[in-house]
């Protein structure tokens, strides 16, 4: 460490994605930036699933960035979202997580405002006995929350505040895209959804969820039972942006790993075994021997396939240290009761308590705790180089870098 005070920062080079400096993880300036220029800018954030909202009026409250919101399935059957913020002072129109409504009444002062977000009523707006009251000339469709514009795609619903953000397929590119629709082919069904507090920054977790390199290293369940190796094939798409990713990873072939085994590993312990191998079984129900696919959508994606547990993930900041990620197992309306039980099953594999991804919960804190006070250093990303793109080998920082490139088009920094 150098004498260097905590406030200081250590300048980023432009074009170098290959070192990120260590304040942008704490940085309340940089926190503020990144509310105006990702969570308010060209990006489609990720809302919610269509099936959590079946019915007309069915509707859930998020967050884009720190802006609450409100999505909701109109009378006319289509999905809407505005701010969570009454027209009159500010209060939140809904308070719960989620709910069915006619309108959105504010508890306030009882102003209500209608499925999509408009201004339909203000209470007592004539006064009293002739005194008091609205101007005559108050006009309720000058005044409501922030609409938001949606687009539903396999099932996903998201929003953007932008008017210069593409459309969902163009801000995906094409071979992200194809892999969403690979999972995301049939109507969806919700098996639970739960909230994990991650103690970290949010982009320190968004860049562990893009970080092939460290999957078999970290998560000893995944190299010792050969769910995930380095040495399987596999590979990371990055779309052209560097804001998306795929990885994937082949199943593995059986027998001696020699590559692997030849690292001596902490994450390859050959003399464990399962007592009940079961949670390992598999059915290959895309067809093609891929069991394990992670994608992300920035800023705030992921879609899991690990065996045949399937999840979204949402990423919602909570401030510079703090960040919930937001859990929803899922399968398809179709699953029969095997698939069903499968999925339970893998379901263990995952989430704050699962035999894999725990790890992910703890390490993005240890790093968060670890660069405390090192605003003037910064970490190394130089596997596979100094790329961008696709690359099919997983010992790569590729879209690790993507995420950094699309980020600073975004935030200026
Ligand atoms: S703040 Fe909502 S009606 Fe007054
Ligand atoms: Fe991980």
């Amino acid at each position: 460490m150098t004498a260097h005070s905590t406030q200081e920062r250590s300048a980023w080079p432009q074009n170098e994605l290959t070192r990120v400096p260590y304040w942008v993880y704490d940085d309340q300036d940089v926190y503020r930036q990144e509310q105006e220029g990702i969570y308010q800018g060209p990006v489609w954030n990720y809302l919610g699933l269509e099936a959590e909202l079946p019915e007309k009026g069915d509707y859930k409250t998020t967050f884009v960035g720190d802006m609450p919101v409100i999505v909701v399935r109109g009378e006319d059957g289509t999905i809407s979202a505005f701010e969570n913020r009454c027209s009159h002072r500010g209060s939140l129109l809904a308070l719960k997580n989620r709910g069915k409504a006619q309108n959105f009444t504010c508890v306030y002062h009882a102003w209500s405002h209608d499925l999509k977000g408009n201004l339909k009523s203000v209470a007592f707006r004539r006064g009293i006995n002739g005194e008091g009251g609205m101007p005559a000339d108050f006009d309720l469709k000058q005044h409501g929350p922030r609409k938001l514009r949606t687009e539903t795609f396999c099932g996903l619903v998201f929003g953007t505040l932008s008017a210069e953000t593409p459309d969902i397929e163009t801000y995906l590119g094409e071979a992200v895209t194809a892999r969403l629709r690979r999972v995301l082919h049939k109507p969806i069904r919700i098996y639970g959804q739960y909230t994990q507090a991650l103690p970290n920054n949010w982009k320190l977790y968004f860049e562990n969820v893009k970080d092939t390199y460290h999957s078999s290293l970290l998560h000893t369940f995944f190299a010792t039972f050969k769910v995930s190796r380095l040495s399987q094939g596999g590979g990371v798409i990055v779309s052209d942006s560097g804001g998306h990713h795929v990885s994937y990873s082949l199943s593995h072939k059986g027998g001696k790993d020699e590559e692997f085994a030849k690292e001596g590993l902490r994450s390859n312990q050959e003399d464990f075994s399962l007592n009940d191998a079961s949670v390992l079984d598999i059915v290959d129900e895309f067809g093609d021997g891929c069991h394990v696919q992670i994608l992300s959508v920035f800023p705030g994606f992921v879609l899991q396939a690990i065996h045949n547990s399937l999840a979204v993930r949402q990423i919602l900041p909570k401030n510079t240290q703090q960040t919930d990620l937001i859990w929803t197992l899922i399968g398809f309306t179709d699953d029969d009761e095997r698939m069903q039980t499968l999925r339970m099953k893998h379901a263990n594999l995952v989430g704050p308590a699962g035999y894999v991804s725990m790890e992910d919960g703890a390490v993005g804190g240890f790093v968060q705790r670890g660069t405390a006070g090192a605003s003037c250093e910064s970490s190394v990303v130089m596997m596979g180089g100094s790329s961008t793109l696709t690359s099919s080998s997983r010992a790569s920082e590729n879209s690790i870098r993507g995420f950094w490139k699309f980020y600073r088009n975004l935030v200026k920094l």
